[in-house]
């Protein structure tokens, strides 16, 4: 029985793992902005929970939660983090302001988690942190520089880690990237490229990219990939450059701006919206949009 702290447990993927963790009897500490949806999903969960709520960017606010977890619990082993908001927009049109922030959120959020769970692991004797990243920290994709600058900083920043805690017996760190999944991010997104942004297919579950969360914290590995075309995306970004520089902009029109048009709204990023949030977003692995009231899966709106 792992005590885990759960970053971003309110909702997709995270939500996901709080649940598979409490389902097998894990110990957790959840973690997201909002602390009443945190209560919400505390009282759904079958295991012993401590909401904490934190801001990533926030340092002392994840000390905060890393500590009511060690109060609670003794010790803590695990962290899980899936922080992160997105905001669509060129590098020109992105407010400096958004752009900032989806880099801090990922790149200083997951320094600050580092910087306060490492100590508690190794005072337990070891521990496994798990850093969900994204198919987008390998590639380039228009409209999108500044979730693909948080992305790729995150890689580098955990790549990092995990040279310098190579030697520790019992620390490790993981990356999963997961390409599209089925959860609430693309509308809860910010958007300042005159539309919202849709999952683009193949999408897969959140529940499939938390099995492999799950996975590498008991069985780490350096980077997992989970998404059936991200090992293909990132051949043809790596040895294709000037064929998939041609194609991926008229892709991004087609398959990712094809939501509703918008005013330019900053979404999620600066507060929590968890009126929206869920374990799913309605996407079908063919990227379509399900009706919440009358099922029908829609490739446009
Ligand atoms: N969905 C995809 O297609 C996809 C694809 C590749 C990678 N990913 C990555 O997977 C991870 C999880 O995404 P998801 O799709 O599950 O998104 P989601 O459903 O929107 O969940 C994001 C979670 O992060 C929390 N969060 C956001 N900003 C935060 C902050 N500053 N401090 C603390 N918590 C924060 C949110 O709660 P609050 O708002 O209450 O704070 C929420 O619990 C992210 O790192 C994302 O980049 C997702």
């Amino acid at each position: 029985m792992r005590s885990v702290v759960v970053v971003g447990a309110s909702s997709g993927i995270g939500l996901s793992v709080a649940q598979q963790l409490s389902a097998r009897g894990d110990r957790l500490v959840l973690v997201a902005r909002d602390e009443q949806r945190l209560h919400a999903v505390a009282e759904s969960l079958p295991g012993p929970t401590v909401v904490a709520a934190a801001d990533v960017t926030d340092a002392d606010a994840v000390e905060r939660a890393v500590a009511a977890g060690v109060a609670a619990y003794g010790r803590v082993d695990g962290a899980v983090t899936t922080a992160q908001a997105m905001a669509y927009g060129s590098v020109e049109d992105l407010p400096a302001e958004v752009l900032h922030h989806l880099v801090d959120v990922a790149v200083g959020g997951t320094a600050n988690l580092a910087r306060s769970i490492l100590p508690r692991f190794r005072e337990a004797g070891g521990g496994h942190l798990v850093v969900v990243s994204s198919l987008l920290a390998e590639i380039a994709v228009p409209s999108m520089g500044g979730y693909c600058a948080a992305k790729w900083g995150q890689l580098g920043l955990v790549r990092v880690l995990q040279t310098e805690v190579r030697r520790e017996r019992g620390l490790h760190v993981s990356l999963v990237l997961p390409g599209a999944v089925d959860t609430p991010i693309y509308r809860q997104a910010g958007t300042y490229a005159g539309r919202l942004g849709s999952a683009p297919p193949p999408v897969v579950t959140p529940e499939r990219v938390a099995a492999a969360c799950v996975h590498r914290l008991d069985r780490p590995r350096r980077i997992d990939h989970v998404g059936p075309a991200n090992l293909l995306a990132v051949a043809g970004f790596r040895g294709l450059p000037a064929v998939y520089d041609r194609l991926v902009g008229p892709m991004v029109d087609r398959v990712v701006l094809r939501g509703p048009e918008s005013a330019d709204d900053s979404g999620n990023v600066f507060e929590a919206d968890p009126s929206d949030e869920g374990l799913r977003g309605g996407w079908t692995t063919g990227g379509r949009l399900r009706d919440r009231r009358t099922g029908r899966a829609r490739w446009r709106g």
